[in-house]
């Protein structure tokens, strides 16, 4: 059976736009994320505490933090993870206000050696070290494991090496791990085994599915991942982004197309088709594009018809 209700985590500021060629101004990403706020919402992943020489896209994440949780229109009931990949980034987010953070490791040794920097284990060792300074604060930790499915570097990966990661970081304290398949490879027959390995070792209610659109599977792993009884899934307005390590991969799902499916599945979502159209709109005019999602381009189409 599926869900009646889905959160869905907004990743665009993040994954999106670190990912973008061009910087996108600080006032830019910050009236983004009032926008989708107030479409909303429930949770809206602001920026990474990462090395700014790595990522310069994120160079500006104190001062969009800060502003967003600042700004009169702050959503109380928004929340606004940031990610932090170890104790450096955590401090940094905390001085800037973060109140939920992320971690994200990888399933495949050479992605997480090409996106961090380190090996897995070493990585488990710098996340550990962030999950106990953020349970000291009472600070909640999201949890990612990328390359779910397949790895830029490595090919296939199998499902009991997602399986094994997502358990070391619940067992850590990550209150929800999400599944990353970072190049969009996979289809609906991968992600099931993917998914059945790691709800062998976390409960399902605490998987969410992060797909990235690059070969058009994404929708239809949501649906797949729905019917395994998933209801948090990561998407990204107008279909931002990508990884700058993960030559190849494509956008993240884009938030209004996942939105036209689970209405159209009678899932509620809590969020007003309308308003997040209008933001896509504004991102999309910001960029200079037309937005990736079909379903913003035929709503919005349809909309300018009258
Ligand atoms: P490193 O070079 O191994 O770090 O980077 P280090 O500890 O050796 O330090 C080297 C320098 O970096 C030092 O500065 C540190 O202070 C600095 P220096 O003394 O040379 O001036 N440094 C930092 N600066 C700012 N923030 C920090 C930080 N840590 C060290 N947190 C590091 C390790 C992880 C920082 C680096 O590899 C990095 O920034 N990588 C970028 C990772 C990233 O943002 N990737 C994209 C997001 S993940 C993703 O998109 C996948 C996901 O969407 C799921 C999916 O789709 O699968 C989540
Ligand atoms: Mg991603």
């Amino acid at each position: 059976m599926l869900p009646k209700r889905v959160k869905l985590v907004e990743v665009g500021p993040r994954d999106g736009l670190q990912n973008e060629p061009q910087i996108v101004p600080a006032a830019v990403k910050i009236e983004l994320i009032e926008r989708l706020a107030d479409a909303g919402l429930a949770a809206i992943e602001v920026t990474s505490f990462v090395s700014p020489r790595w990522v310069p896209q994120m160079a500006d994440n104190a001062e969009v933090l800060s502003a967003v949780l600042a700004s009169p229109q702050r959503r109380p009931q928004v929340s606004y993870p940031v990610l932090t990949p170890n104790l450096k980034g955590f401090d940094a987010a905390i001085e800037a206000g973060a109140q939920e953070v992320a971690i994200f490791g990888a399933a495949s040794e050479t992605f997480s050696q090409k996106n961090i920097n380190c090996s897995i284990s070493e990585s488990l060792k710098r996340f550990a070290a962030v999950v106990d300074a953020a349970s000291a604060l009472e600070i909640p930790v999201r949890g990612y494991v990328s390359c779910v499915v397949a790895c830029p570097y490595e090919g296939a990966v199998a499902p009991r090496r997602a399986a094994a990661v997502a358990r070391r970081l619940v067992d850590m304290g990550c209150y929800e791990v999400s599944l990353g398949d970072t190049i969009g490879a996979g289809t609906p027959a991968s992600v099931m085994r993917m998914i059945e390995a790691c709800a062998a070792v976390v409960p399902i209610e605490r998987l969410a599915g992060h797909y990235h659109d690059t070969y058009g599977m994404a929708i239809a792993n949501i649906y797949a991942s729905l019917e395994m009884g998933m209801a948090v899934f990561d998407s990204s307005i107008a279909g931002l982004g990508g990884c700058p390590y993960a030559a190849g991969a494509s956008g993240n799902v884009a938030t209004e197309d996942v939105l036209y499916l689970l209405h159209g599945l009678a899932i509620e979502t809590g969020v007003d088709v309308g308003l997040l159209l209008a933001a896509g709109e504004f991102i999309s005019r910001h960029l200079g594009r037309e937005p990736a999602s079909k379903a913003a381009r035929a709503l919005l189409a349809r909309q300018r018809a009258g």
